[in-house]
């Protein structure tokens, strides 16, 4: 049977039409959420992430500013920057957008943040929170829009078989940990795994984030799963996902399409994120 196709364009601008109220609130409270970008260097897709978001935040009538800075930006200069944005009281998110050139230490910009702006929580203190399962911590904005997207399908998560594909910082692990809050049992896989076919044959739920376009062929796929695909490589035939869709579409029970997939859920749940550290200020 094919796999029910999970809209994620849909849902996003779903989220986004609630959150509309949310701001409308806040400004009547005289807060108006305002979410600051930080691009270093000319990396094309970076810049066409950060329009998106621009363009999102606009939508729902978050302020946002950018701040594009160029590829040969020492870190102490940026340092500053995020320095200057941690004191500024109008500025509610900060968001560097990733990757940054090779003279940046990511971890350094990263963890400078201040915690109750780090929209992206993609910090030491935000992610030790949500490993220790403590508070109530940003949650990186691609791996919270997955649960969102399994959870309003109806899928079922606890005591499944979910498996990540990819181990990063801003998706797979995140993701592994939050499948574990909503205790499912969880496998992280990645470019070193052995026997990657067998493991993924068991996923009921199965999280593709590794960048490595068509990994995931339908034959590796358990009849019914539900399958997330995170990937997003620019090829010659555009943008592919991990998984390759139409074998996959053949054995999953649901399937994320790229585009239209996890990508609108990444950019909706900035804007809840940014919304959620101006209502805590
Ligand atoms: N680059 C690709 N995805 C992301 C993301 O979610 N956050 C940041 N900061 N950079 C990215």
């Amino acid at each position: 049977m094919a796999a029910k196709i999970i809209d994620g364009k849909m849902r996003a601008k779903e989220v986004r039409e609630g959150l509309k109220n949310e701001v409308l609130a806040l400004k009547s409270s005289g807060t108006i959420p305002k979410l600051s970008v930080i691009l270093v260097g000319e990396d094309p897709a970076s810049h066409i992430y950060v329009s998106n978001k621009e363009k999102a935040c606009s939508e729902v009538g978050i302020a946002s500013e950018i701040h594009r800075l160029p590829s040969n930006t020492r870190e102490i200069d940026l340092m500053k920057l995020v320095a200057k944005l941690n004191d500024d009281k109008n500025v509610h998110g900060i968001l560097v957008q990733l990757p940054l050139p090779d003279q940046i230490s990511e971890e350094n910009i990263l963890n400078s943040i201040l915690p109750n702006k780090d929209v992206d929580g993609l910090g030491a203190q935000n992610m030790g929170m949500l490993v220790k399962g403590e508070g109530d911590p940003f949650i990186p904005c691609t791996p919270q829009g997955i649960i969102d997207l399994i959870k309003t399908t109806g899928i079922e998560i606890k005591g499944k078989n979910a498996i990540v594909v990819g181990r990063s910082n801003i998706v797979g692990k995140p993701a592994a940990i939050l499948l574990l809050g909503q205790h499912a049992t969880v496998t992280i896989c990645h470019s070193r795994t052995l026997n990657l076919k067998e493991i993924i044959s068991k996923a009921d739920i199965l999280v593709a984030a590794i960048g490595k376009p068509r990994l995931i062929t339908g034959d590796m796929i358990k009849e019914g799963a539900a399958v997330i695909d995170v990937g997003t490589t620019r090829t010659a035939k555009g943008w592919e996902g991990d998984v390759d869709f139409d074998s996959a579409k053949e054995k999953a029970g649901y399937l994320t399409p790229v585009p239209g997939g996890v990508g609108p859920m990444t950019i909706a749940m900035l804007l809840k994120n940014t919304i959620k550290a101006a209502s805590k200020k």
